[in-house]
């Protein structure tokens, strides 16, 4: 082993060369996985214990010879590197792939954005709730169907808590803090236990919105959804209300918007209705008002809510929601321009 040492420091010492590519091979040859110093060093290990000290001066001495001789070596290439006409500055860099965002969150920032511009605030909540906040204080009677185990996750029951169904309760929590006047939306996840298919899925996003002041009323809101509306999908665009119910607002309304295809002429995105569905609304019940402790004789206000998927499927012309939520590179990256 010692005659092995005393020849490769020999060696070493007298290694030059004038190539980058003979110095690293040289690197390699000596501290490669495989290399010769690599290898005394793990054949080391077993020398007995009596040779171990002359040895291992040995093997230091070569160590230390090869690191500063491979240093010098990368000095010069360094220096040289100025000369080197091989390297052409000149090239184009290689290109840096930019990610792109979901259309989810697209979609959520432009909603965000176009009721920012009206004074509305951003409010948030948990995504796993009470049945007060969810339920109660929005004026759902104990024996509504909705709260049925068929939509609903349920966590634990007595006293209920469970995955939100809508982000309705972000705004009780609002309400029970913050006194009127109160102008704010709300996005978020939202489950449901539906089965998914093309059309819908156990777990979506949504924003509400959420004004309340004295005087407050139906034409506001609707001036106020005709706004978004043209925003959100262009300013020819037509909406329509139509009489519904919700437990927590009355009057209630579903909100069209016309067709982001064919612009109401009739086509199979709109089914030849010219009208496609978007959002529900309506005037907060003044039940919900009196549950949270804000006084429905001096004030009044509107609500809607709308599914963020689903407007992401009509603008981008999507066809099946679950390529939303598989996250599929191809699929994603045709976004990085969009908005
Ligand atoms: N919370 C309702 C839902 O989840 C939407 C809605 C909000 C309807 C506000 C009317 C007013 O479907």
């Amino acid at each position: 082993m010692i005659e092995k040492i005393k020849r490769l420091v020999a060696e070493v010492a007298a290694f030059e060369t004038d190539s980058s590519e003979v110095a690293e091979e040289f690197r390699v040859r000596l501290f490669g996985k495989k290399g010769e110093i690599t290898v005394l060093f793990e054949q080391f290990k077993e020398v007995p214990v009596q040779d171990k000290r002359v040895i291992g001066q040995e093997l230091n001495v070569l160590k230390t010879l090869a690191i500063s001789k491979l240093k010098d070596i990368q000095e010069k290439f360094k220096k040289s590197f100025k000369v080197d006409l091989s390297l052409d500055l000149t090239l184009p860099g290689d290109p840096m792939p930019l990610g792109s965002r979901h259309p989810v969150s697209l979609v959520k920032n432009q909603i965000i954005d176009i009721f920012s511009r009206l004074g509305f605030t951003i409010s948030t909540g948990p995504e796993i709730e009470d049945d007060w906040h969810v339920f109660s204080a929005l004026n759902f009677p104990p024996e509504h169907p909705a709260r049925d185990m068929q939509d609903t996750f349920f966590i634990e029951q007595d006293p209920d808590i469970l995955l939100r169904t809508h982000t309705s309760p972000v705004q009780v929590r609002v309400m029970e803090k913050q006194k009127p006047p109160i102008r704010t939306i709300s996005p978020g996840r939202v489950f449901r236990n539906e089965a998914i298919s093309a059309r819908s899925h156990c777990i979506f996003h949504q924003v509400e919105g959420l004004y309340i002041d004295r005087r407050v009323s139906f034409a506001d809101l609707k001036q106020t959804l005709l706004f978004f509306s043209k925003e959100m999908f262009g300013q020819d665009t037509r909406i329509r209300l139509r009489p519904s119910f919700f437990p927590f607002t009355e009057p209630s309304a579903e909100m069209d918007v016309s067709c982001t295809l064919c612009g109401g002429k009739g086509c199979n995105v709109c089914k030849y209705t010219g009208w496609l569905e978007i959002l529900g609304c309506g005037m907060v019940d003044p039940n919900v008002l009196d549950n949270v402790g804000i006084d429905s004789q001096e004030f009044t206000g509107f609500a809607f809510g709308m599914g963020i998927e689903r407007i992401a499927l009509l603008k981008f012309g999507i066809k099946d929601i679950r390529l939303l939520f598989e996250n599929d590179v191809r699929f994603l990256r045709q976004f990085t321009s969009a908005l």
